[in-house]
């Protein structure tokens, strides 16, 4: 008998029919789920189902499924300590560039464990983000820009190495928000002209400061400069074009924008994911479209 189920049941020993996905996303049909790896390529995909014989399995459907219900408290709490621990080593690393003398390679294992999280269940991840608190507010937003970057530069194909570079940009692209005052970034009412202004500098200071440390990729520092740039040249702090903004860029400012919409801030309640998707595909002029549709297949 084939039953379709959620991807995020599927098991090792697992015998699996077909994924619903693209071919040329996952090419693999009628095998068994041998490896932490296959499991997480699985994820990875576009597919919010597949297809999987239960007489062929080795373990139980049921179980899985019900072995997935018990763990799910378990994610949670797990995916809040690594949030926090994050946090507080993204705090140092901020810290160090205002000093001038962060390793970006610093950041990278901070990268591969939120992209762990992320895999393992990409709803608990923005559920704990809309929790975040005001004093964190940045950092736990670039946890989750970072953690999405990774997700959706899997789903793009990009190698594992472009895919770290790219988590740690999306760590460090709103650092120059360090030199914005927490009042004007916290302010629960609408913005002045000046502050608007100030918060305005932000992409252009962080890459200043970013510049002056070692080992910062150009893509990182293009991330962060450029990733409030919209397509049809409305965006700061260059009003770049289309043309000249690259496919990293707008990768970035996908994430950036999903997770500002979809995240809990002093002056706004957070929106549901599919109003946040919606929203910016009908923006067509800002947004790069099919980002923000591969994007939403993280969430179906
Ligand atoms: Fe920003």
């Amino acid at each position: 008998m084939v039953q379709r189920i959620p991807k995020h049941l599927v098991r090792k020993g697992m015998f699996i029919e077909a994924m619903e996905c693209p071919n040329d996303e996952f090419s693999g049909r009628r095998f068994y789920v041998q490896s932490d790896e296959m499991l997480r390529a699985i994820l990875a995909t576009s597919a919010a189902y597949v297809l999987v014989n239960t007489q062929k399995s080795m373990v139980h459907i049921g179980a899985a499924a019900e072995a997935a219900a018990a763990t799910k408290a378990e994610e949670q709490k797990r995916t809040l300590e690594i949030v926090s621990q994050s946090a507080r080593a993204l705090r140092d690393g901020f810290a160090a560039v205002r000093s001038g003398r962060l390793e970006a390679e610093a950041l990278g294992p901070v990268a591969d464990d939120i992209s762990d999280r992320i895999d393992a269940d990409p709803d608990v991840f923005l559920k704990v983000t809309r929790l975040k608190t005001k004093d964190e507010g940045t950092y736990v937003h670039s946890l989750a820009v970072s953690a999405l970057m990774m997700r959706l530069a899997r789903l793009l194909h990009y190698g594992e190495d472009a895919v770290r570079e790219l988590g740690v940009a999306g760590l460090l692209h709103d650092v120059g928000k360090l030199m914005v005052p927490n009042t004007v970034l916290n302010k629960a009412g609408g913005l002045d002209t000046d502050e608007k202004r100030l918060i305005r500098t932000h992409p252009e200071l962080g890459y200043r400061l970013l510049k002056e440390q070692d080992g910062i990729s150009d893509t990182i520092l293009e991330i962060c400069r450029h990733h409030h740039e919209a397509l049809d040249g409305s965006g700061y702090p260059l009003g770049l074009k289309a043309d000249r903004i690259s496919p990293e860029v707008r990768l970035a400012t996908v994430c950036d924008v999903f997770e500002a919409l979809t995240s809990a801030r002093p002056y706004k309640r957070p929106w549901e994911t599919r109003d946040a998707l919606n929203w910016m595909f009908e923006r067509g002029h800002l947004f790069d479209k099919k980002l923000v549709i591969r994007l939403g297949s993280i969430f179906s």
